[in-house]
């Protein structure tokens, strides 16, 4: 079974990714890290992210890079989603991204295209979103728990500017799948939003006609 989640930074895609993840034993690929990872190495070779021949030179990141958690940063996240833009990023990451879904017993994936670019046929894909308020909100939350004082005012900035490139580029913008869910976290708890997520999921499973 692939099970494709998609939606805006910090909408609660990749917490009920990882829940789902669980719930149904799957392995789970987070693949914003992909293009955080490109975005860091651009940082680190001094590289120019609005140049797509730079951006693409850093696609050739170490593995291990997945695994730091600097990846994880705000300004990370906005160069992000600047080389994410460029198509030829895009396609230098697919194969790895179609690989991870097509495996044999299946896969989650959380992203921005999962459903309508990497994973197209998945058995059930989910659209998360919240306002940006509330998104902004729990962003900031957890960027002070880890010690950050960028203000309430620079998160939504920040997540506004995010929710712009990634929608408003040409290849693979964010948009929710025909044949997605909708998942609306604002006024959720965590938990509420893992039951309803695997509500919509248990509901798409049953209507899927059966195979062969
Ligand atoms: O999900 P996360 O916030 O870690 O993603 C960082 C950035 O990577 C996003 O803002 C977006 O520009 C890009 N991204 C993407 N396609 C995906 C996953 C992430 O373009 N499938």
């Amino acid at each position: 079974m692939i099970i494709a989640v998609d939606g805006p930074a910090a909408s609660g895609k990749g917490t009920i990714a990882r829940a789902l993840a669980r719930h149904y034993q799957l392995p789970h690929l987070d693949t914003g890290l992909l293009y955080r990872a490109v975005a860091a190495t651009v940082q680190r070779m001094e590289l120019d992210p609005s140049k797509e021949a730079d951006a693409v030179a850093a696609c050739g990141f170490d593995d291990l890079l997945l695994a730091d958690p600097s990846l994880r940063d705000d300004e990370t996240g906005q160069l992000a989603s600047i080389v994410s833009a460029h198509p030829l990023v895009r396609a230098a990451l697919i194969h790895r991204q179609k690989r991870f879904a097509n495996q044999p017993g299946g896969a989650v994936l959380d992203g921005r295209d999962i459903g309508t670019v990497i994973a197209p046929k998945a058995d059930a894909k989910l659209f998360v979103k919240a306002t940006p308020q509330i998104r902004a909100r729990r962003r900031h939350t957890e960027l002070h728990a880890h010690g950050s004082t960028l203000s309430f005012d620079k998160v939504l900035a920040d997540i506004r500017a995010r929710d712009a490139r990634d929608s408003g580029r040409s290849t693979a913008p964010l948009v929710m799948a025909p044949d997605a869910a909708l998942l609306d976290t604002s006024f959720l708890s965590i938990e509420a939003s893992v039951q309803r997520a695997v509500a919509l999921v248990e509901d798409r499973i049953r209507q899927k006609p059966a195979a062969g």
